[in-house]
């Protein structure tokens, strides 16, 4: 059944955002059109002020540049206002549980960010809210990059059709709602990691049976240079995640040859383009020379984590 643009703005009004597979592909697509119309319009100084009145909590158990900055301006651009929590300072730092502070919150809020290490703490909050609560990265996921990274692939490309996105490192939260977004919309993914890296083995399940229907190419494998192969868009992220630095040795070494540098880029297609979520660690998991080089589109999806936030909190919250 063919949905009218209005029936799917009306599907979105009061939902959660916790992970992409929860939407549908059309949904998906209304976020990003509606990411890049809020984007023109605050270029071109049209008001959009959809949250005029709300106030947006912003809870953060992780540190945080580009989701903190771009979710607080972006409030600020839809009319509302948003509210720093950090996990220190709440009483959820001191053993108060995630259900009572969830319904205390929905008392006040018209919606609640939430940046933390298990998923299920997003899941649980989101349970015990009356308002939408967004995930802003738990360790399993982070769904406002990914939204973000595919806002940015579809600005260079006016297409999802035949595109390749290669992604080369840690099967981490990143590469979990790539993956999601990528079966979902469509778009061809090839995952190279080292041996004891993988992606968690139900995601790979899941997005590869919803790839079936979509017609997406996931495939997961160990050779960074097999899954360059013919890649429009390489990916990659940091070797180490937030709460893992004390690993940090150990996996430098191990993955000592997934950098992605001159070298490996050659096996992409000629015009590729070069991706990472930020923040970067140059000389590890990429090259300065790929990083800074003219492929790279890094601040570009930088920029859109403030768009496509602002489309995701204008589709659930107002
Ligand atoms: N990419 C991203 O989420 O960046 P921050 O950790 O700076 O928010
Ligand atoms: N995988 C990284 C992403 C940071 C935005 C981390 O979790 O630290």
């Amino acid at each position: 059944m063919v949905r009218s643009k209005e029936e799917i703005a009306q599907s979105m009004k009061g939902r959660d955002f916790l992970m992409l597979v929860d939407f549908a592909q059309e949904e998906i697509m209304y976020l990003i059109e509606l990411a890049i119309d809020l984007k023109q319009k605050q270029k071109a100084g049209i008001e959009h002020k959809v949250l005029q009145g709300k106030t947006v909590g912003l809870i953060f158990e992780k540190s945080s540049t580009r989701t903190r900055v771009s979710f607080e301006v972006g409030i600020y651009q839809l009319g509302g206002q948003g509210l720093f929590l950090s996990g220190n300072d709440l009483q959820i730092g001191r053993g108060e549980t995630i259900l009572d502070t969830a319904q205390t919150l929905s008392r006040y809020l018209d919606g609640i960010m939430i940046r933390t290490f298990e998923h299920r703490k997003v899941v649980e909050l989101a349970r015990g809210a009356t308002i939408p609560v967004i995930n802003g990265l738990t360790d399993l996921s982070h769904p406002c990059q990914a939204l973000a990274d595919f806002q940015t692939i579809y600005e260079q490309t006016g297409t999802f059709e035949n595109v390749k996105l290669a992604y080369i490192g840690d099967g981490n939260n990143m590469v979990h709602s790539l993956m999601m977004g990528a079966a979902k919309l469509g778009v061809h993914m090839s995952i190279a990691t080292p041996v004891g890296y993988e992606p968690d083995a139900d995601i790979i399940a899941q997005t590869m049976a919803i790839a079936e229907d979509t017609g997406a190419k996931i495939v997961v494998c160990h050779d960074p240079k097999e899954a360059m192969e013919g890649a429009d868009f390489v990916y990659t992220d940091v070797w180490a995640s937030m709460g893992q630095e004390q690993e940090q040795k150990e996996r430098e070494l191990a993955f000592a040859d997934y950098q992605i540098d001159d070298n490996l880029v050659q096996f992409a297609k000629p015009e590729f383009k070069f991706m990472h979520c930020l923040p970067a660690h140059r000389g590890e998991e990429v090259t300065e020379s790929v990083i800074d080089g003219e492929h790279s589109i890094i601040f570009d999806q930088a920029e859109n984590r403030l768009h496509a936030q602002k489309a995701i909190m204008a589709a659930i919250m107002s």
